[in-house]
């Protein structure tokens, strides 16, 4: 009999009943009465589970089937019956039970709750909890919202290279490629994970007008926090012929866009998420696709913050940039919504972007979120090449190391802008979950690649 994926009986059961039915799954839960037991089978195609029914009196393979462990792979052939009156829509009567892959009493996930960081001791296994189960759905969900939403913006996809030679950040937080112990150079030259497709990125905004990557991204960052990975996803879209408040109006319509996606496409994932993480996650999504986001000059927000520097662990004052506690207390505080931080001091910001005419500030901006604090970096760029070349020099890079990005000011040069976007901090904000750890499969961070 050919397999019928759970999501489909759990769409409309009643489209299924009394028809016999084969399915396949992992036994998330066994209990049995003696006479009677039930399965909670799980196969990936739906956050719920399928109720199984065994009756000793129907069934032949009873007292195998009970002893099935939490785990086991199995696959049921039975009738389809609509249980309108119990907690769960149908249940399927078992008539025969093929174990796929069986499982013991040593698979450690016999537990129905466990904490992240035991779960975080086995990433092979910890997808198969209802909260990872979650986690990884919406993931996937938000990935694909993200993709439909700058294709329909008339937006291009494109790769850039995950190999570097130069430092888009200018930040020295790059991991160094060798072809192996004491090799010359595989490249001829120096090579490096990507920080940032921004500068590529770059470069085909100039000859595709708007342009997005979406891909792995590396930081050797030495942060023990709970929301930098040394290894993230970045979504970078870039923009010719536009200027800040483009950049800032695009990632208010990303970000709602994305949430609305989310909320229509991962509603059972949600509502457990909140059940057991966040207790305000619905109401502060839905919250934030109709309310437009807030906008705030650093120097307006460092003013803002002053007067509660006795909270902080680090006092604020201009020209430092904003702590984390500084990032959460602006949107979750003072504007209890997302807000954009705008026009950053030049010399806590790289060096790409766009100087202001007070000669101090650069057009940066940072959007901030409840829970997570920044989500998006991004910039008007310095299309001026004197003013981008003097940028570098007082940094103390060499020009000639960005010939070709200095070229693209040289040739065509046009206003244009972009931003940066961590998925994982996106899927923090999206299900409430506050270790970046537990947003990723398999997380980078440092001192840990398990
Ligand atoms: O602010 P960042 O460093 O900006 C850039 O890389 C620019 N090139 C983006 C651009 O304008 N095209 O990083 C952008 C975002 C941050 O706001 C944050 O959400 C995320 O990337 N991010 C990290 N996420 C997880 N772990 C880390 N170590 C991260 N560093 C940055």
């Amino acid at each position: 009999m050919k397999r019928t994926e759970i999501a489909a009986i759990l769409a409309e059961p009643a489209a299924y009943a009394e028809q016999k039915l084969a399915v396949c799954g992992w036994v998330r839960t066994l209990r049995s009465s003696g006479k009677v037991a039930f399965i909670a089978l799980h196969d990936g195609s739906s956050f719920g589970t399928l109720q199984v029914l065994l009756a000793r009196d129907e069934f032949a393979g009873f007292d195998d089937a009970v002893k099935l462990n939490v785990g086991a792979a199995i696959c049921v052939a039975g009738t389809l019956s609509l249980t309108p009156n119990a907690s769960q829509p149908c249940e399927l009567r078992a008539a025969e039970i093929t174990v796929e892959g069986g499982s013991d009493a040593e698979y450690p996930l016999q537990k129905k709750r466990h904490t992240p960081e035991f779960l975080r001791t086995m990433p092979h296994l910890r997808g198969r909890t209802n909260t990872l189960q979650a986690v990884f759905r919406v993931r996937a969900a938000a990935a694909q919202a993200i993709h439909s939403f700058f294709r329909e913006q008339g937006f291009f996809y494109v790769h850039t290279p995950i190999i570097s030679t130069g430092d888009a950040e200018g930040a020295g937080e790059q991991f160094r490629i060798s072809a192996g112990e004491g090799s010359a150079e595989f490249f001829g030259q120096p090579a490096y994970l990507t920080v940032s497709g921004q500068l590529e990125g770059e470069a085909l905004a100039m000859s595709l007008g708007k342009i997005y990557t979406f891909g792995p991204t590396f930081r050797a960052e030495d942060s023990h926090t709970a929301r930098h990975a040394a290894e993230f996803w970045m979504i970078e879209p870039e923009m010719a012929f536009a200027d800040l408040d483009d950049d800032m109006e695009l990632a208010e319509a990303m970000l709602k866009s994305v949430i609305a996606s989310v909320l229509r496409d991962c509603p059972a994932e949600l509502a457990f998420l909140r059940q057991y993480y966040d207790k305000e996650l619905l109401a502060r999504l839905e919250h934030v696709c109709s309310a437009p986001f807030a906008r705030v000059t650093y120097t307006a927000a460092v003013a803002l913050l002053e007067p509660h520097n006795a909270k902080f662990a680090y006092p604020i004052a201009w020209g430092q940039d904003l702590q984390t506690e500084h990032e959460r207390f602006l949107t979750e505080e003072i504007y209890c919504a997302p807000v954009f931080v705008t026009d950053y001091p030049e010399g806590i910001k790289a060096f790409y972007m766009r100087r202001n005419d007070d000669g101090k500030t650069v057009a940066a901006v940072d959007c901030l979120v409840p829970g997570v604090g920044e989500i998006i970096g991004g910039s008007q760029r310095e299309e001026r090449l004197p003013l981008l070349e003097e940028r570098m020099r007082a940094r103390g890079m060499d020009p000639q190391d960005y010939a070709r990005y200095l070229d693209l000011r040289r040739w065509g040069g046009c206003r244009h802008c972009g931003f940066g976007l961590g998925f994982e901090r996106l899927v923090m904000y999206l299900t409430g979950i506050a270790n970046i750890r537990d947003v990723l499969p398999y997380p980078r961070t440092a001192g840990s690649a398990v």
